[in-house]
């Protein structure tokens, strides 16, 4: 997709040559006196009542007089703010999506939009238009080639515009490899498109293999990647954009590429599901794959320690003792709770790069979607500063997540009378418990944990990866630039090294 950002005024609107002209408007109009065919065309549905008030309220017309576009969608936006724009486009991109438009006119000049507006704007029509063909080619490819974006000062929006395209870039790439089916994204697969990705400039990809993870004493991720014919993988990714020797973020992505659940396997219902294991991984790659393109001003280490979850006459058992690259040695009572077991080696790995701060991402439990659903993913911190951060950054970028708590009191249920400690609590507070393990290999590292187990992938008829967060991490990086950027002095705006390219 190709998307271009224009100052348009509301007569430049009428006059711009697309399939399909898509008009924000908003609820009360700035320039009561203008004249032109589309305040006109406003005005009259309006009068007539032919376009209701309320959020993505529509009105499709054909061949109106004036407009160079042979359809012209009129869609509510009231306040014309970030979310209500993106409320909006979701309801007038359905239609465009059915009537596969391949040249579209966005049209957000009647009112004053923000940055944010604008980003979202863009992020929109991307998510309502993504297809997933890798393994189906009867799948009908995307129609949507080109968007135009019409706002009424193109300079003031342009960052905003810049973040929404690698922002797709991202979430797009975040989308194709969570996707994937197990067999299509393997270990071995998700090292090669790591690979690929630090051949970009500015990034740089390491991938180590059983030899030497076995060398680093990781015996917890050894424990799990036993069970599998595939070999583990360990993605070590750098993004340098920021002054050298500057204390880079560090985001860990659970990367198992399918999970059986191990010797205490799961339930044959919706087990395919578990392909997306690796959501936190596709959402580190996804980063990384923005970051290229829109090169904010700071450095990022990524990490993905990658296994499958199977059972095998090699498989880990329940009730073995493994111990971890931090020394603490760890009785595995449940081979299902496997995601912790990666992580926590991979976050002890973490501190040799001295972190600003530490993320791990992982679709960790099933008590996480029972807690928050689909809406928000669970945001876990021993720090105040960088859980506000990242919850500012989800509300910002409009991917959201919401804090709970890590009581010491907890953890009382890791107890183990064989090892330092078990990896399972029971069932109550099972999203907590499950942080609690990780916060023991966190010692005095600022870490957060996002568990994205109800955000990463949706169900049922619309079955798919969602993306999520790449906007959440991408909007606390740059948030990080800007606070980097102001702090050295050089003024707040001076994030971006280079003007992105696309
Ligand atoms: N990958 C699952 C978590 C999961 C389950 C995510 C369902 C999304 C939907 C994880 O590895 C797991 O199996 N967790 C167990 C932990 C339990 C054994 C303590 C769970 O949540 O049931
Ligand atoms: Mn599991
Ligand atoms: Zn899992």
């Amino acid at each position: 997709m190709n998307f271009e950002l224009k100052s348009l005024s509301p007569s430049q609107a009428a006059q711009l040559n697309t399939d399909t002209l898509l008009v924000l408007v908003p609820d009360t109009q700035t320039d009561k006196a203008a004249s032109g065919a589309l305040q006109e065309l406003i005005a009259g549905a309006t009068r007539l009542g032919d376009l209701e008030q309320g959020v993505g309220k529509l009105l499709s017309c054909y061949r109106a007089p004036g407009f160079k576009a042979s359809r012209v969608l009129l869609v509510r936006v009231g306040d014309g703010s970030a979310a209500l724009v993106r409320k909006a486009l979701t309801a007038g991109l359905a239609a465009v999506k059915t009537a596969g438009v391949k040249k579209l006119g966005l049209v957000l000049s009647l009112f004053d939009a923000s940055n944010d507006a604008v980003r979202a704007a863009v992020q929109c029509c991307a998510d309502a238009t993504y297809v997933y063909t890798t393994t189906k080619p009867s799948a009908k490819a995307r129609a949507l080639q080109q968007v135009v974006v019409g706002v009424s000062q193109a300079a003031a929006v342009r960052a905003g515009f810049d973040t929404g395209r690698a922002l797709i870039t991202g979430v797009e790439f975040a989308k194709e490899w969570a996707n994937r089916p197990a067999n299509h994204a393997t270990p071995t697969h998700l090292a090669e498109a790591a690979r690929k990705l630090g051949r970009l400039p500015g990034l740089k990809t390491d991938v180590l293999g059983p030899k030497q993870v076995e060398a680093l004493g990781m015996g917890s991720f050894l424990a799990v990647a036993k069970g599998s014919a595939e070999p583990l993988r360990f993605i070590v990714l750098h993004y340098n954009g920021g002054p050298k020797g500057s204390a880079p973020v560090v985001l860990v992505g659970k990367g198992i590429t399918f999970d059986t659940g191990g010797i205490s396997i799961k339930p044959a219902a919706e087990m395919d599901e578990m392909k997306f294991d690796m959501g936190g991984a596709a959402s580190v790659l996804g980063t990384f794959a923005a970051l290229a393109e829109l090169r904010p001003a700071i450095n990022v280490v990524g990490l993905i320690p990658s296994c499958e979850n199977m059972p095998d006459g090699l498989a880990v058992k329940p009730g073995d003792v493994v111990t971890s690259m931090s020394g603490q040695t760890i009785e595995i009572l449940n081979t299902d709770a496997e995601g912790r077991l990666i992580l926590c080696d991979a976050l002890t790995y973490a501190a040799r790069f001295k972190p600003h701060s530490v993320i791990d991402i992982a679709t960790l439990t099933g008590a996480c979607v029972i807690a928050l659903g689909g809406v928000r993913s669970g945001l876990f911190s021993t720090r105040d500063d960088l859980a506000q951060a990242l919850q500012q950054a989800g509300e910002t970028a409009q991917d959201l997540c919401w804090r709970l708590p890590l009581d010491d009191e907890y953890a009382e249920g890791l107890k183990s009378n064989f090892a330092d400690m078990g990896n399972v609590a029971g069932r109550a507070g099972g999203a907590i418990t499950a942080a609690k393990f990780l916060q023991k290999f966190t010692a005095e590292l600022p870490w957060a944990h996002l568990d994205i187990a109800g955000t990463a992938w949706k169900s049922g008829a619309a079955k798919g990866s969602t993306g999520r967060p790449v906007p959440l991490l991408l909007q606390y990086l740059i948030d990080q630039a800007d606070a980097l950027a102001a702090g050295a002095g050089k003024g707040a705006k001076a994030r971006t090294k280079k003007a992105a390219k696309v």
